[in-house]
């Protein structure tokens, strides 16, 4: 396995610099991709379909939590713009895909993204470009899926005429100390020198960048951060169900085990997972092992049952905190606190709050929500709480908090409730999940 430390940004002079490239798809992952790139001095156009993204962002607005306005300004200064136009592609060196691969209708992967994105891609291919697909995607999409619509669009030969790679964007929205340029960025190519030219970019701005031996062991290796997280949180909310019933406290039990110096990662239970990549990308690496292989991948499934109970767990257990009082749910006041799908951020994308809203409502509950991140919340029935926290839990019969964003003061938050279930494990809290 080739690891690269970069030597730092490269001389002017140097031959085939990769200068000019574009990014296609500018949300959470292809925006911060843009703004390292141009901090490294690569001049980046952001290529689009949004009309209202490309506008924004030509006005100095970021609608990303991880870049703010200021940092968009800083970006344009440096040459940054964005379009709708996509013969931007013509004059590329580079062009990297970074467009949503969501889940159909009946489970399985939607790449309609992905394939509109590499057809346009295709019409403007000009010889000598690098062609890097990053979203998240199961094993074989980049050799089988896009390369045929890169080639039949282009007229050109992946691996002769231009260069083809997968790299997984290996972003976690709202953290501050691992971000694009301290993240290793693993890169697979089509063929060995696609690899190294895939390299040579990523290596301008990144600090260090893993070679895998091909594009299919790039792809896989993000399912597997992904699968990982997804198995290890289930096993924990699974654990969280039982030890509740045997007394026993699961988060002082992490605590401990955690006190192991090697072979041990804390994973802590909550009300279901959420976001682009956990609910997600593992049911793109069980529908291929059963498409193309006829058996299922249990671990993945059973993760999944388990993590989706989770929202109607929590649901049982607020409404066995109302019964402890001798009070029904049916016509109760529940507060969510925080209904994004992990603290500090403002995405909503497949937020476990909204299955838990769902079920409490069909509980007769009268669901109220705050969250300092989020201006409108589209659930139907759901209305929007008091803007101090303190005073709309001190109006709630009972108050779940289902994201422990830092603006949130929990020692006070309970204190001010009637009841109050911690689904996050917050220390000091005495109501934990
Ligand atoms: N968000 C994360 O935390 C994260 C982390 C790692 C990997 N990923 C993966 O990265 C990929 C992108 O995710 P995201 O969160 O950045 O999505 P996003 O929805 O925030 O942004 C995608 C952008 O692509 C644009 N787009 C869609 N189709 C297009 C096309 N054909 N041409 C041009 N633009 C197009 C959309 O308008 C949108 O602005 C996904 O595969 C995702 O699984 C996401």
């Amino acid at each position: 396995m080739a690891v690269h430390e970069a030597a730092g940004a490269s001389t002017p002079g140097q031959a085939n610099l990769r200068d000019h490239s574009v990014i296609l798809g500018l949300g959470y992952v292809g925006l911060p991709l843009a703004q390292q790139a141009v901090r490294s001095g690569v001049k980046v156009v952001g290529l689009d379909l949004s009309e209202r993204v490309v506008n924004g962002l030509n006005a100095g607005r970021s609608h990303v939590d991880d870049l703010s306005s200021a940092d968009i300004d800083e970006m344009r200064e440096k040459g940054f713009s964005a379009t709708t136009d996509p013969s931007v592609i013509v004059d590329a060196d580079t062009v990297v895909i970074c467009v949503p691969t969501p889940l159909s209708d009946d489970g399985g992967p939607d790449l309609s993204a992905v394939q509109s994105a590499a057809e346009t891609v295709g019409d403007h291919l000009r010889s000598g470009t690098l062609v890097v697909l990053e979203s998240t995607t199961y094993p074989g999409t980049t050799d089988e899926f896009m390369r045929p619509i890169l080639e039949s669009r282009s007229g050109l030969v992946a691996g002769r005429d231009f260069s083809l790679a997968f790299s997984p964007e290996r972003i976690d929205p709202g953290r501050q100390d691992f971000g694009v340029k301290n993240t290793p960025k693993v890169v697979g190519g089509f063929s060995p020198e696609c690899t190294r030219q895939a390299t040579k970019f990523y290596s301008r701005f990144i600090d260090t960048v893993v070679e895998a031996r091909g594009t299919r062991e790039a792809e896989m290796a993000k399912l597997l951060e992904n699968t990982y997280r997804h198995v290890n949180i289930a096993m924990v909310n699974e654990m969280a169900q039982f030890c509740h019933e045997l007394d026993i406290d699961l988060w002082n039990v992490i605590e401990l085990a955690k006190t192991k110096p090697f072979g041990f990662q804390a994973f802590y239970p909550g009300p279901g997972v959420g976001g682009h990549c956990i609910p997600i990308d593992p049911n793109y690496l069980s529908h291929r092992v059963k498409q193309r292989l006829g058996y299922p991948f249990r671990f993945v499934e059973l993760a999944q049952e388990i993590n989706a109970s989770m929202p109607n767990y929590v649901a049982q257990r607020a409404q066995n905190l109302l019964n402890a009082d001798k009070l029904a749910i049916n016509g109760a006041t529940v507060l969510l606190l925080g209904v994004t799908y992990k603290a500090n951020i403002g995405d909503q994308r497949q937020s476990p709050a909204v299955p838990l809203a769902k079920r409490l409502q069909h509980l007769g509950a009268q669901v109220v929500f705050h969250d300092p991140h989020v201006e409108q919340w589209n659930v139907t029935g759901v209305t929007k709480a008091d803007p101090d926290p303190i005073a709309a839990a001190a109006a709630a019969d009972l108050v779940i908090l289902v994201q422990n964003h830092r603006e949130y003061d929990v020692d006070a938050l309970e204190a001010a409730s009637t009841r109050f279930l911690d689904t996050r494990g917050v220390p000091g809290s005495s109501s934990r999940l």
